[in-house]
């Protein structure tokens, strides 16, 4: 058996066959994951593979995820996979966000291109994946958005029906509309996120419908390729840090799993140091970083933030993340909604532009550099998280000098592109251009 569930709390680590639906384990109440066996693995030859694959049209080959699927063993029989095409997401140099930052270099790598446009792709196709091997009709997750869409789109895709638990009135409108779009069962509900998911936890232990949050151990066996795309794309040379927003946690979690994997087979020689970033508003991560990692971890009650992605006080995954950060000297920061959205203004600069929460990622940076934890000589990846298009208001709002935090203070435009209105006269429209 190549991978096995384990029970992730060190003074219990009891072990369930790879079939088991558990999402917490049963003697202890601790976050669930896979241990993959690598002790056959011959890095070498698995990356001349993955460099092959690049030539094939076969549909497994084609994902940025299953390319890579020695690295994913807990798939049995290929016929289970489901798949839209996810990953394959570009690394950009981005010299605007760079110099911003404060960097000599910056390279972002873009998640929002896949193809529900959110890292939630990657971890969504070996969620959907399992569902599809254990026989699942019906999968569900809460969200603040993007985990919702992605669901939607690999459940409609792999005939399954889709559920989906919504905070009301705190979700933008581009992931609301992908999940109507495809055909979710859309539930929204009137408490955040974090109420949602103890609420939603309790539903899928009662009525037996299939969870895909990121306390799904799958999840994060997708979301794992993220780093091994960007290594793979990079040559394999490895980045000083890797900088990326934090809400729930999972994403760090699964980064930091998937470097320990690469390392400990040999296709790296180091860590590469993991920076994670959290919106002010809601960062209890970061706070209990600050103490040190003393316990206990304290939940923030009422977090607040227009980056509604990471819009989260109780993020269930700290423990893994807290792992993560600890294995790889890792640090944690955060960023205000000033920062946020400024920075994001600077993302667009560089022609691709991303989603708010994405933005935290070069926010965090810019303040990293400035306390002198990150050196300006360091070779950085950012990850991008979400697409420019899912929140539309947002943008619209922060250029035209109408963006408000959510505790009342007028945000500035402080990089704003506010559109011009003009009537219909060629020379008065003339005479705009040559002014400018
Ligand atoms: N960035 C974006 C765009 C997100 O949608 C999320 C999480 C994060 C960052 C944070 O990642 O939770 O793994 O730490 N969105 C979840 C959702 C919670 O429901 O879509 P994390």
């Amino acid at each position: 058996m190549p991978s096995r569930l384990v029970c992730f709390n060190p003074s219990c680590a009891r072990q369930f066959p790879i079939d088991a639906v558990l999402y917490e384990c049963p003697a202890c109440g601790g976050l669930t994951a896979v241990d993959n066996d690598f002790n056959q693995a011959d890095a070498s030859l698995w990356k001349r593979t993955w460099d092959e694959r690049r030539l094939s049209r076969e549909p497994l080959d084609v994902s940025g995820v299953w390319r890579f699927r020695e690295m994913l063993p807990f798939v049995e029989d290929p016929a289970h996979v489901v798949t839209i095409r996810e990953g394959n997401t570009p690394l950009f140099d981005a010299l605007p966000a760079a110099s911003y930052a404060g960097v000599d270099a910056l390279q972002l790598k873009h998640q929002g291109y896949n193809p529900s446009g959110s890292f939630k792709d990657n971890g969504m196709t070996a969620g959907a994946t399992q569902a599809r091997r254990l026989g699942m009709q019906r999968v569900a997750c809460v969200s603040t958005g993007n985990t919702s869409a992605s669901m939607a789109a690999y459940a409609a895709s792999a005939g399954m029906q889709a559920v989906i638990f919504l905070p009301h009135g705190k979700i933008a409108y581009g992931k609301l509309a992908q999940a109507l779009e495809f055909g979710a069962l859309t539930v929204q509900v009137e408490a955040n996120f974090d109420q949602i998911l103890a609420l939603v936890r309790e539903l899928a232990a009662r009525i037996g419908i299939y969870l895909l949050n990121s306390v799904n151990p799958f999840r994060i066996e997708g979301q794992k390729s993220i780093v091994i795309e960007m290594l793979d794309q990079r040559n394999w040379v490895v980045p000083d840090w890797i900088v990326l927003p934090g809400g729930n946690l999972g994403n760090v979690s699964a980064l930091g799993k998937g470097l320990r994997e690469l390392y400990q087979i040999g296709a790296i020689s180091k860590l590469p140091r993991i920076a994670v970033v959290q919106a002010a508003g809601s960062a209890p991560f970061h706070e209990y970083f600050e103490r040190g990692f003393q316990a206990p971890f304290r939940p923030v009650r009422s977090p607040e933030t227009l980056a509604t992605a990471i819009r989260i006080g109780d993020p269930v995954s700290w423990p893994k993340a807290q792992f993560e950060i600890e294995s790889c000297q890792g640090v944690v920061a955060s960023a205000t909604e000033q920062e946020i959205a400024d920075a994001k203004a600077i993302v667009g600069r560089c022609g691709f532009g991303c989603e708010p929460a994405s933005a935290a990622t070069v926010a965090g940076l810019k303040n990293l550099v400035a306390a002198g934890t990150i050196p300006a000589d360091a070779d950085v990846v950012g990850i991008l998280t979400g697409h420019l298009l899912k929140d539309p208001d947002y943008v619209y709002h922060y250029h035209t000098g109408g963006l408000t935090a959510p505790d009342g203070t007028k945000l500035q435009p402080t990089f704003g592109n506010a559109p011009v209105v003009m009537p219909n006269d060629a020379a008065k429209i003339a005479q705009l251009l040559e002014s400018q």
